[in-house]
């Protein structure tokens, strides 16, 4: 029988079951998992605990849209999901569903003892309803113009143009966006949670629990200063999601059945049975990790719900920042935006779980994936300082002793340098300080390498084996310490590292300089670099050049030769454009030249490079043209140019599109550093 008393309930936030994870979601999937890993380390009793969030609008109108049913489509998700998460190591105790029998069981039990006491009352509100949809649209599925500045296609809550919050109903010449016909207004009786009664429990609360992070609580407090409004937690069929008890068409809002999910997770970890979870859950240090971007449900309605439905409150809710990429939002055209399946196609899972390793620790602010950065730290840290080290030390001693290390060398200054830093570093993982604790691991290996290097042990061995033999077992003695603090991250490279020094379940308390007599086993290389891969090369070369002067093809009706600029050189190229352009209209032009097509003559002209214009399907042409400066690169989002020589027989094989004045290639934009690029009134269409 397990005792509760002992346990830790560590929850990460639900991801929604309509779409794919993306590396924004792993920061937090993956902060957690190495935070539930290092507490195992340390023999601590952890039950991980997630689920996918399954209810709401949008799910149902994007089963509808597709065709299928709901359940369908979360039947979908749940699977992807879950093989991410385990692509990416992460691994929970539980990994369930907020559409289950269970969830269903908490949220009615939650429900029914919160009215009970008199804190659910019901009211009567204004919605937005579509008559042609027969559907009640919540914000997001209505549009309109704002009703403080006018912006044309503005959300039903907020202005992206001025910022302004309405209401709704108070958007003008509003519609739905999924028919696009004008909703009308309708009344609608709805539950409401009396947050307000508990505004002064939620203060206290917040204001004595000593683990939350300052920052957060205090934009807490300051909503809690400004009112709590009460939380409207029902919505009118048709919905995906539970039926309230004696409702003909009102079901729970997503919100509400949620974080109960996190309950209904344990029950599901516990054999189905909720009685246990219920008393599991009363009995545990429960502690949830969420973005920052979720705060408000969990750090006032949850625990508002929980504390009136007499169930335990969280020890602690760590919130995270947003991921951005190179600094900016996480973006398609700009080839920032990775699903975890995208990005396994180029990186290796325990690339990202070290770079994000890297930059985590208990603050609010927003993590940047730098991508130049992270190759960086990837090829010299992790493969060249930590991988180098276990490797060097494992063949050296294979090669030499057979794999077999005796006595150790008692070198008390090292062992005390690493013994401090040790210490430390299980400071750092206990407080979320997780790139304090890399670097904590960094300098050890940076202190076995160097160890290693000033014995020149490869020379030393001619004259004084014995005394190689025990610098080779600190070093594998550094190596286990090593595997061991950098598990929780990696904890892939640690099986396989123990594998190799042939240990078996390192915990921390293995941490030490006792290992000797003991044989090694093969030496195998365990991280890969990030070399500069094929992909992300684009085969052509292109520069901004200017038009310098354009003359008539000596041999040919429809073919110009045209001199360029492009900024450090002069070129010439031929081009059949006389039937779209005058060569007054060509002169000074910015255009886009290919600059590492094979050269070639056309009609006894040579041409060194081409321009690239856009076709649409009437044979309509417009050049391709840029602000920028002769000489600029153009890029398609930031792959690199690539400066091998092409074929105009491969050139022609490359599907680039023009569409609403602007470049693609695989939905990655056309761009230099200072400009877009575009093209002349011509349709849509494609570039040659
Ligand atoms: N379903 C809700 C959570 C319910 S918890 C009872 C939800 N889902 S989500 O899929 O949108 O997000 C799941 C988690 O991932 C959230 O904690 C969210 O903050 C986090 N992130 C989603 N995008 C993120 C980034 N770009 N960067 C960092 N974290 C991000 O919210
Ligand atoms: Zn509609």
């Amino acid at each position: 029988m397990v005792k509760f008393k002992e346990k830790i309930i560590i929850t990460s936030a639900l991801p929604y079951a309509n779409g794919p994870l993306h590396i924004g979601h792993l920061v937090e999937y993956i902060q957690t998992d190495i935070f539930v890993r290092f507490l195992r380390l340390i023999d601590k009793d952890i039950v991980y605990c997630c689920a996918d969030d399954t209810h709401g609008t949008p799910i149902g109108i994007k089963a509808k849209e597709l065709g299928i049913k709901p359940e369908q489509l979360i039947a979908r998700f749940f699977k992807e999901h879950q093989e991410d998460f385990k692509n990416f190591h992460i691994k929970f105790d539980s990994y369930y569903t907020t559409n289950s029998r269970e969830n269903k069981h908490f949220s009615d039990l939650i429900f029914e003892k919160i009215k009970k006491k008199g804190l659910i009352y019901k009211k009567e509100i204004e919605v937005t309803y579509c008559e042609n949809c027969k559907r009640t649209l919540p914000d997001r599925y209505v549009k309109g113009k704002c009703p403080k500045c006018n912006a044309p296609d503005q959300y039903g809550d907020v202005c992206e143009v001025c910022n302004a919050t309405y209401k709704t109903v108070d958007l003008i010449d509003s519609y739905c966006t999924i028919c696009k016909n004008k909703p009308v207004r309708k009344k609608s009786e709805h539950y409401f949670f009396k947050l307000s009664a508990l505004s002064g429990f939620l203060e206290k609360w917040i204001k004595k629990n000593k683990n939350l992070q300052q920052e957060t609580k205090n934009f807490v407090l300051n909503w809690i200063k400004q009112g709590l409004e009460d939380w409207n937690i029902s919505r009118d069929g048709p919905y995906f999601g539970f039926k309230i008890p004696n409702e003909e068409n009102k079901y729970y809002y997503v919100w509400l059945d949620a974080p109960i999910g996190y309950i209904s997770s344990l029950a599901n970890y516990l054999n189905n049975d909720t009685k246990k979870a219920e008393k599991a859950w009363n009995n545990s240090k429960i502690i949830h990790f969420i973005g920052k971007d979720i705060t408000y449900f969990h750090f006032l309605f949850w625990p508002a719900m929980l504390h009136a439905a007499d169930f335990k409150l969280p020890e602690d809710i760590v919130v995270h920042g947003f991921l951005t990429v190179n600094n900016e939002k996480m973006s398609k055209s700009r080839g920032t935006f990775f699903t975890a399946k995208d990005f396994l196609k180029k990186y290796d899972a325990e690339h990202l779980r070290y770079y994000y390793a890297n930059v985590l620790s208990k603050k609010l602010a927003d993590i940047d994936l730098n991508l130049n950065e992270f190759k960086e730290r990837i090829n010299n840290e992790l493969v060249g300082n930590l991988g180098n080290f276990c490797y060097r030390i494992t063949s050296f001693v294979n090669k030499n002793f057979n794999g077999e290390i005796k006595n150790i060398d008692n070198n008390k200054t090292i062992i005390n340098e690493i013994n401090n830093r040790i210490n430390k570093i299980k400071d750092y993982y206990n407080d979320l300080n997780f790139n304090a604790a890399v670097n904590g691991i960094l300098q050890i290996s940076d202190i076995g390498n160097k160890y290693f290097q000033k014995n020149e042990p490869w020379a030393l061995i001619k004259k004084d084996k014995k005394k190689v033999q025990e610098i080779c077992a600190l070093c594998v003695n550094i190596a286990k310490n090593l595997n061991i603090l950098i598990q929780p991250v990696l904890p892939k490279f640690s099986e396989e590292l123990q594998k190799q020094l042939n240990l078996k379940e390192l915990k921390w308390k293995d941490i030490g300089f006792e290992l000797k007599n003991h044989k090694i086993g093969k030496e195998k290389l365990l991280v890969r670099k990030i070399e500069e891969s094929k992909e992300e090369l684009f085969p052509l070369n292109l520069k901004v050049a200017k038009i310098a002067e354009v003359k008539d093809h000596p041999n040919a009706d429809k073919l110009y030769v045209i001199q360029i600029n492009l900024g450090t050189e002069k070129r010439q190229l031929v081009a059949g454009l006389k039937d779209f352009y005058n060569k007054e209209e060509l002169k000074n032009k910015k255009i886009i030249v290919v600059t590492n097509l094979k050269r070639a003559k056309l009609r006894n002209v040579e041409s060194q490079g081409m321009l690239l214009a856009a076709e649409d399907n009437k044979g309509n042409v417009g050049l391709l043209t840029t602000k920028s400066e002769p000489g600029d690169e153009v890029k398609f989002g930031n792959l690199k140019n690539s400066n091998k020589e092409i074929s105009f027989d491969n050139f022609k094989k490359l599907k680039i599109t023009a569409k609403n004045k602007k470049v693609y290639f695989n939905d990655l934009e056309l761009k230099t550093d200072k400009d877009t690029v575009s093209y002349g009134n011509i349709k849509d269409g494609k570039v040659c």
